[in-house]
């Protein structure tokens, strides 16, 4: 199975629980030494063979060389975790620029990317799954994190489409919604010290579980937790014109 950012914090727990099944890992990053690191602690801990590459998946040539590198070697991928993302605060006419069309590259096509490439390599009649890691932010518009809840829109979007496009196929599409989980992403999206973190967090290994058990089930999405659950519910039903203040007032 193939796991985009797979270092570090709901990634990388998802890694330790596959292993832990036994899966054969391949795992994907953009930091080379803390690759070989978890390379090595998990084939220490675990009767698995874990293979590394080093990719910036916001070169959207990077999951074409991916997948050619693995079609060479003949290692055949029957699950695929879409994780790698990150987040950018702050209003938009002050956020960079390159930085928001960077995350569109990674939060939204290379799942596109090598969700395709995964399904044209996956032999007709072979059982496969797809992990897609979006968000609760999925289910509202985010001023002050305006590119990155879109980004989390179109994931959910697309792989609740694929799960309904796919179905009785075999393969089946499986988004996970976290909402606020303690990993590197706080630090990455610049959100120290925002209210949203005073609010009850997940840890990634709870959030990696529940979306592992989901996966495994073949459901459609997962929204882990109950404060998690409640906060989607109100999404849907309360009024925009209601809830758009509290989310930009939150991520003050
Ligand atoms: N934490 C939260 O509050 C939260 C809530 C909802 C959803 N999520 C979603 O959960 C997913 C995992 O995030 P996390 O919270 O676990 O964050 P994290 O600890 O920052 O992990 C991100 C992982 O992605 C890799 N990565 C980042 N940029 C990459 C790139 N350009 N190419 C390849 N790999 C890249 C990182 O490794 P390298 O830096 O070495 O590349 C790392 O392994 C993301 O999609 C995020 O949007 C997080």
């Amino acid at each position: 199975m193939l796991i985009t950012g797979a270092t570090t914090g709901i990634g990388y727990e998802l890694s330790l629980l596959f292993a832990k099944q036994h899966f054969n890992l391949i795992l994907v990053a953009r930091n080379s030494g803390l690759l070989q690191q978890r390379k090595a602690e998990l084939e220490k801990s675990f009767p698995v063979q874990i293979k590394t590459f080093q990719l910036d998946l916001t070169d959207p040539d990077s999951g074409k060389k991916l997948f050619a590198s693995l079609k060479e070697e003949n290692i055949p991928v029957e699950i695929l975790v879409n994780n790698a993302g990150f987040g950018l605060l702050g209003p938009f006419i002050k956020t960079d620029l390159e930085k928001e069309i960077q995350m569109i590259q990674l939060n939204e096509i290379a799942p596109v990317i090598l969700s395709k490439l995964f399904l044209k390599q996956l032999p007709k009649g072979v059982p496969g799954k797809i992990l897609n890691v979006s968000s609760t932010a999925a289910f509202i518009p985010g001023p002050l994190m305006s590119v990155y809840y879109a980004s989390k829109a179109q994931l959910l979007s697309f792989g609740e489409a694929l799960a309904y496009e796919l179905a009785g196929t075999g393969v089946t599409v499986t988004t996970l919604c976290p909402g606020p989980t303690v990993t590197e992403f706080q630090s990455r999206a610049g959100q120290h010290g925002v209210r949203l973190l005073k609010t009850p967090v997940m840890n990634a290994t709870t959030v990696a579980r529940k979306g592992f058990k989901g996966l495994m089930k073949g459901k459609r999405v997962v929204v882990p937790g109950i404060l998690n659950k409640l906060s989607v519910v109100t999404m849907k039903v309360l009024p925009k014109r209601w809830l758009l203040p509290v989310i930009k007032y939150v991520h003050q």
